[in-house]
């Protein structure tokens, strides 16, 4: 049985294949009700750390915790100042003497490893500007809903290079899915991430045409052109012009397969990135994705804070 008591979650890679299996059944057994009345953490405590705004992420935590009989302590930057209040090692310090794990919503991924190095605790990565793997495990576990095993799949990823579609890359080196990000010129993924990817035989392609990428494609996948932190007026306005074509509008849900699923991790930005007739849409399953938030997360955390 694969064992990741105690391990920190701060990229998808920190997960072999066999591992993403196992929390992928995990979670797709949990969706089923098979845990009911089960409190695998009772009396554990998961401290969430936030620097950025959340409503997913903050509030499938803190279900996740206390249907697995624990609990959260939900941490504002305004009240703890990461690295001004006091430094990230003292933080992580303090947090392993008290909680049994701890999820932290960054800007710099390096605060991440910087917890993790310091804190005997897991730290989870609930989105950095780097990275957003929690994020992923729902999207596969809808994926897997809709397709099976994905490997082979043709996901089409449009739109910004962000911390989506780094993570999205190294989801496709670890489930073997066929992925095509169409991004503006300049707007590419890392290119350290891609690299690492087509390195280990990851199936990607790099395109700055989201129509060819779209066409036939079985999972189509957007995010906001303008992500947490980015929101300075000239950056914001550089990027709306930069993107016009990548829009996810009913007009390209018409180049996917068929039984092509709609798919955007939240919140959207209406108007750029796609428009309300695509979140309601008949291939959409942007709901089923938040709520496997919820399933994804309570798998994780139950693999990572068990006894
Ligand atoms: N998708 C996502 O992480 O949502 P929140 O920013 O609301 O947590
Ligand atoms: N790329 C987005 C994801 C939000 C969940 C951001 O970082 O703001």
């Amino acid at each position: 049985m694969t064992d990741l008591r105690g391990r920190d979650f701060l990229t998808n890679l920190d997960l072999s294949p066999l591992e993403y299996r196992v929390l992928m059944d995990t979670a797709h057994a949990l969706k089923r009700g098979e845990f009911k009345g089960q409190k695998p953490l009772e009396g554990k405590t998961l401290a969430m750390i936030f620097e950025k705004p959340s409503l997913r992420t903050r509030t499938t935590f803190d279900v996740a915790m206390f249907q697995l009989g624990g609990h959260s302590v939900n941490l504002t930057n305004a009240e703890i100042g990461l690295g001004v209040r006091e430094p990230v090692r003292d933080i992580a310090l303090n947090l392993e003497r008290w909680v049994d794990g701890i999820m932290a919503r960054v800007f710099l991924h390096s605060t991440l490893e910087e917890l993790a190095k310091h804190s005997k605790k897991p730290v989870i990565n609930g989105l950095s500007d780097y990275l957003h793997p929690v994020q992923l495990l729902a999207d596969f576990q809808t994926i897997e809903e809709n397709f099976g095993d994905p490997k082979g799949l043709e996901v089409a990823y449009i739109g910004d290079g962000n911390n989506m579609a780094n993570s999205f890359v190294e989801m496709a080196l670890l489930t073997g899915v066929s992925l095509t990000i169409a991004t503006p010129r300049g707007y590419e993924p890392n290119a350290a991430v891609i690299l690492h990817a087509l390195e280990q035989g990851a199936k990607v392609k790099i395109s700055n045409d989201p129509v060819a990428a779209a066409r036939g494609a079985k999972v189509l996948y957007t995010d906001v052109w303008v992500s947490m932190g980015q929101e300075q007026e000239a950056s914001e306005r550089r990027k709306i012009r930069d993107f016009a074509g990548f829009q996810v509008n009913p007009e390209l849900l018409e180049k996917t397969a068929a039984n092509a699923i709609f798919l955007h991790c939240l919140p959207a930005h209406y108007g750029e990135e796609v428009v309300e007739e695509a979140t309601m849409h008949q291939k959409s399953k942007v709901f089923d994705q938040a709520e496997n938030r919820l399933h994804a997360q309570k798998a994780l955390l139950y693999h990572l804070m068990r006894d």
